[in-house]
């Protein structure tokens, strides 16, 4: 509008005429001459803001706040100065631009190269919540760079069945792990003025039949397994948005679940943020209306302005069918979310890409993701004073793996593979042969060229394991077993055959059965989808510049019958229907409580070193919640190696009025030493520690009597016990 005193002079009668026109009519104007608006005043409350915005938009313009008008993106509101948003996937980087409606379609642009982070399930093996605060700030920042206001990211569900296609992208079987880890990552993330997002809410653990499978479980496997990580995530880190599930949740889906959505995310856990749909998850305006969605994207077949929380919903407003507060509380959600990530305001910095910083955080969390499973006669690190000849042996040697796995993808400005990272690091002092011995493109002949390399080398590493191959760790299917493709086993026996020294390095998502190499192979290191800085991780690990400090966040079964959910056969549901038969039994729960042994168990991972446990107290306190515990012990680097351990505690229920499993974990720090350093550390546990949750109550009983509290290396592994005593029985929420 032009602001000149002729113009002014001669509009002003017109103008205030038109603006109690307006006003009558319920809106006003988002400026009238000279005024600024509250909502655009920054040194306003957000509550305040989002009040003042509401208050003047048309119903038209609160339904548009509420669906897609693209496939990552929702409409501007120019008249108000409402900006469209961008969402973007996802939890390892800021994903490409894509066009299209239905189907997201690289379009190849120059300028979307992203910083590929090691997958999520390695990050949960780093068992470093300071790093995956640095994790969640370094996306943060390539969003913000990026014009992205929201992320959808982290996700959070549980690894209740090793097969799930989608485990790679989150931090395994454990909520009070996965809990401790999501936290920092959504506070780095939202630090950076960008929106995170906790999904999927809920129990959408498989990819078989995700969009329509209907999940069955009790409560208290609901509230003591899957919730946990979201809860977590809205009451300690503030998430902005929660995804809602493809999948149903006792015959409703999750997208329309009042109970999910209303009662237990918005009326208990206060969420003030926004419920964002899964992409083309939404199944009617109804249910989703009143079942508490905020946000609708990627329905598929729909023109947007068609989308069920488009014009059906306006239509269904101005019919009296929902309520305006209804529709008032979708867009203040919106607004809120929007607010809080400067929307209106712009960032005070543009935000970064591909920085030093953001390298050298991609290379420490997949350094420290690194779990080594097995180390016999120290194979591991290799001495290159001693080494003349390295073969490396392996598709996953060279194997690009940003640009897979679905929805996660990354167009990843580079990617440094386990080969060109030992070369790197060794090339020079050392021959380094390569052949791949199995894979896509290898030939007839590549088993034959790679055990002969193998013969002909002093050590071969071998790199291979999963990839992100439609059925193995890929958005979209599940796995069909636990073992290594490709015939690996029986390539592996044949190596380890020709030459005993050989280092196994398998990248991948889950748990993989080993074959009959196993006995023979001296060291197994399992290194996830290590990220853009994997190789020269590799490297450093493998080369003793840096020790192994990384913890399985999941149980390996010798297996895939010794999990739960496949010996009960509930995986992967019938009709229709999935049943979670194992209840409270995920994971080590489960093997514990069946006296089984695992492969490898939940928290294992050796060192370059050995730490030796010393001197538990256990002092009792009190808090606001009620009684405490501070689990003090000394822990010594007994070796001559800088490292770090993980020193988890497990709580155990001497006698419950319901049943338990025999030990969960409740606290865990990680320490680095130097050679011979010794640390006092204190792990402190809350009245939470010790509680379940009682649906009769319903809350959380934290019941009087005696607990087990088991200081260990992993959930197999106790260094020290002592007994603790809890004198009277309390309630909370
Ligand atoms: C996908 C995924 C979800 C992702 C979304 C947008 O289907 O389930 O995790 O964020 O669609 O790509």
């Amino acid at each position: 509008m032009r602001s000149d005193s002729k113009v002014a002079g001669r509009l002003a009668p017109a103008l205030v005429l038109a603006a109690a026109l307006l006003s009558a009519a319920g809106v006003r104007t988002a400026r009238t001459q000279g005024e600024r608006p509250a909502y655009l005043d920054p040194a306003r409350p957000l509550e305040a803001r989002v009040e003042d915005l509401l208050s003047r938009m048309t119903v038209e313009e609160k339904v548009a706040l509420v669906h897609a008008d693209n496939r990552f993106s929702t409409a501007a509101a120019p008249r108000l100065q409402i900006p469209q948003r961008q969402l973007s996937d996802g939890p390892h980087g800021v994903r490409e631009e894509t066009v299209g409606r239905d189907v997201s379609q690289a379009v190849g642009r120059t300028d979307d190269f992203a910083t590929f982070m090691p997958a999520l399930v390695g990050l949960a093996a780093t068992w470093n919540t300071g790093l995956a605060g640095a994790y969640g700030a370094t996306l943060g920042e390539e969003a913000r760079r990026r014009g992205k206001q929201i992320m959808l990211a982290p996700g959070m569900n549980i690894m209740r069945t090793p097969l799930n296609g989608r485990n790679f992208e989150y931090l395994g079987e454990d909520p009070f792990l996965v809990s401790r880890m999501v936290v920092p990552y959504i506070r780095g993330e939202q630090a950076q003025e960008v929106a995170s997002c906790a999904k999927h809410f809920v129990a959408n653990d498989q990819e078989f039949e995700r969009n329509t499978i209907n999940v069955e479980m009790d409560e208290r496997a609901l509230r003591e397994i899957y919730l946990p990580p979201f809860r977590a995530a809205v009451e300690e880190a503030g998430v902005l948005t929660v995804m809602s599930a493809y999948n149903k949740f006792r015959g409703t889906y999750c997208s329309e679940s009042d109970y999910l959505l209303n009662k237990i995310l918005k009326d208990e856990w206060g969420f003030k943020g926004l419920v964002v749909s899964d992409w083309n998850a939404v199944h009617s305006t109804r249910g989703s209306v009143l079942g508490g969605l905020d946000l609708e994207m990627g329905t598929v077949g729909k023109p947007f302005d068609e989308f069920y929380l488009a014009r059906p919903f306006l239509e269904g407003v101005r019919k009296g069918e929902f309520p305006m507060s209804v529709l008032d509380d979708k867009a203040r959600r919106n607004l809120r979310a929007m607010f809080a990530t400067r929307a209106f305001d712009g960032h005070a910095t543009p935000g970064s890409i591909n920085t030093k910083e953001h390298q050298s955080v991609a290379r420490r969390v997949a350094e420290e993701s690194f779990v080594l499973l097995k180390n016999d006669s120290d194979a591991l690190p290799l001495n290159t004073e001693k080494l003349t000849s390295v073969a490396v042996i392996g598709e996953n040697a060279v194997r690009l793996q940003a640009y897979g796995g679905g929805s996660a993808r990354i167009k990843a400005f580079y990617e440094v593979a386990p080969l060109e990272g030992i070369l790197r690091r060794v090339g020079e002092r050392v021959n380094v042969t390569y052949s791949a011995g199995y894979g896509e493109k290898s030939g007839a002949d590549a088993a034959e060229r790679a055990v002969r390399a193998a013969r002909q080398a002093d050590v071969v590493v071998y790199v291979g394991g999963l990839n992100h191959t439609l059925g193995l760790d890929s958005e979209g299917a599940d796995r069909k077993d636990l073992k290594l493709p490709y015939a690996q086993d029986e390539l592996l026996v044949r190596i380890v055959e020709a030459n005993p020294r050989t280092i196994v390095v398998l990248l991948g998502g889950g748990p993989v059965e080993m074959g009959p190499w196993l006995s023979r192979a001296p060291a197994v290191l399992y290194a996830w989808y290590p990220g853009m800085e994997g190789g020269n991780a590799l490297a450093r690990v493998l080369f003793g510049d840096a020790s192994p400090s990384g913890k399985l966040p999941f149980t390996f079964p010798a297996r895939l019958e010794d999990s739960p959910a496949h010996a009960l056969g509930a995986y992967p549901g019938k009709g229709g229907t999935v049943r979670y038969a194992e209840g409270l039994l995920v994971g080590y729960r489960w093997f514990d409580a069946k006296k089984l042994a695992p492969l490898f168990p939940f928290g294992h991972g050796l060192s370059y070193t050995h730490f030796e446990y010393s001197n538990l107290r256990l002092v009792e306190g009190k808090d606001a919640k009620g009684p405490t515990l501070a689990v003090t012990f000394d822990l010594t680097n007994a070796g001559d190696r800088e490292a770090a351990e993980v020193a988890q505690v497990y709580v155990g229920d001497l006698k419950s009025s319901l049943p338990r499993p025999s030990k969960e974990l409740k606290g865990f720090a990680k320490i680095f030493l130097k050679p011979g350093e010794r640390n006092t550390v204190t792990i402190a546990l809350s009245r939470d520690a010790f509680a379940f949750y009682d649906p009769a109550r319903p809350g959380w009983v934290a019941e009087r009597g005696d607990f087990r509290v088991t200081v260990g290396a992993s959930s197999r592994d106790a260094k020290l016990e002592g007994n603790f005593t809890l004198a009277q029985t309390t309630v909370g929420k």
